[in-house]
C-alpha cells in the first residue's frame, strides 16, 4: 500500500472529487480526516470511506464552513488535540462563479476567494506545526487558471484558480527547506455536483452548446470522472514523489494540451 501510516486531511472529502482522493487514499492504506459543511453528507461519505478501509485505518469527519475563520480555528483546533502529525494535505473544497465579469457582485467575490484562496492560505498555515517533517500539500486548482471556455464567464474563478497555482509555487520555496512539498493538480471537467449545479441554470441551447464544445475539445473523448483525479493525489501524497514540489499537474484528458 502506497500511503501506509500516513494521515491525510482532505477539505471538501464528502463529494466529487475530494470524496474520490479519500476513497483512493483509503485504499492505499491512508488514515484521513474529510471536511466539509453537511454532517449528513459527511456520514455518507464515511460510510462509504469505512468499507473501503483495511483494518486500523481511521476515517474521520469534521463539520466546518472553511469559508469563515471559525471554520479555520475548528480544523485546526482538532488535528492540535488529536497530538498526531498530519502527512497530507488537500486544499480541495471550492466554489466555482461563472458570472460576466460587469456583474461580478462584491459578495460573490468574497466568497469565491474566502474558500478557493484564504481558507488554502491559513488553514495551511494554521496546519503548519503539525505537518510532519516529509508531509505533502496538495492543491485542487483548475484548468480556468490559465485557460477558459469561450462564453464561459470565468474572470473570477480563473483569477481564484491562478492565486492557488500563486501560492504552491510560492509556498513550495517557502516550505520546501523544511521538508514540506507543494504541488497543485488542475484537473479539467470532471462530473460532479459542483460541475452540474452551474450549467442547470444555462438556458437549455446553452447547455447543450457547452456540452458539445466540451466534448469535442477533450482529445481523450470524455470529461473526467472524479476518480480519474485521485490516482494523481495518491502520487503526490505518496514517497514516490519525494523529490516533486512547485508544479501544477494537468489532469484534464488532454484538453489543455491544445
Ligand atoms: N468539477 C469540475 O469540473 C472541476 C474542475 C476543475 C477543478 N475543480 C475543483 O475541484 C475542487 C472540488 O470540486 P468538485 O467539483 O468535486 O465539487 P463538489 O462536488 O461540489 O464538492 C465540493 C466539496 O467541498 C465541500 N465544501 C463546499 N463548500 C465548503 C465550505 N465552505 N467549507 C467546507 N467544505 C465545503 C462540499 O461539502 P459541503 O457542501 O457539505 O460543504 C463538498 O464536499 C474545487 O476546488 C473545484 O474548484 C472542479
Amino acid at each position: 500500500m502506497r500511503l501506509h501510516g500516513k494521515r491525510a486531511l482532505i477539505t471538501g472529502g464528502s463529494d466529487g472529487i475530494g470524496l474520490a482522493i479519500a476513497e483512493a487514499f483509503v485504499r492505499e492504506g491512508a488514515g484521513v480526516l474529510i471536511v466539509g459543511r453537511d454532517a449528513g453528507k459527511l456520514e455518507t461519505a464515511r460510510d462509504t470511506l469505512t468499507g473501503e478501509a483495511k483494518g486500523g485505518d481511521t476515517v474521520e469527519t469534521l463539520s466546518a464552513d472553511l469559508a469563515a475563520s471559525a471554520g479555520i480555528d475548528a480544523v485546526a483546533a482538532h488535528i492540535s488535540q488529536s497530538g498526531r502529525p498530519l502527512d497530507v494535505l488537500v486544499n480541495n473544497a471550492g466554489v466555482a462563479y461563472f458570472v460576466p465579469f460587469e456583474a461580478v457582485s462584491e459578495e460573490e467575490f468574497q466568497q469565491s476567494f474566502a474558500l478557493n484562496v484564504t481558507a488554502a492560505f491559513f488553514l495551511t498555515q494554521r496546519l503548519l506545526p503539525h505537518l510532519g517533517g516529509s508531509a505533502s500539500v496538495i492543491n485542487i486548482s483548475s484548468y480556468f487558471a490559465n485557460k477558459m471556455i469561450p462564453k464561459r464567464p470565468s474572470s473570477l474563478y480563473s483569477l481564484s484558480k491562478g492565486a492557488m497555482n500563486s501560492l504552491t509555487k510560492s509556498l513550495a520555496f517557502e516550505l520546501g527547506p523544511h521538508g514540506i512539498r507543494v504541488n497543485a493538480i488542475a484537473p479539467g471537467t470532471v462530473d460532479t455536483a459542483m460541475r452540474r449545479k452551474s450549467i442547470v441554470t444555462l438556458p437549455q441551447q446553452a447547455q447543450d452548446d457547452l456540452t458539445a464544445y466540451v466534448e469535442r475539445s477533450y482529445p481523450l473523448g470524455r470529461i473526467g470522472r472524479p476518480s480519474d483525479i485521485a490516482g494523481m493525489a495518491v502520487y503526490l501524497a505518496s514517497d514516490e514523489a519525494a523529490w516533486t514540489s512547485g508544479a501544477i499537474f494537468a489532469v484534464d484528458g488532454g484538453y489543455t494540451a491544445g
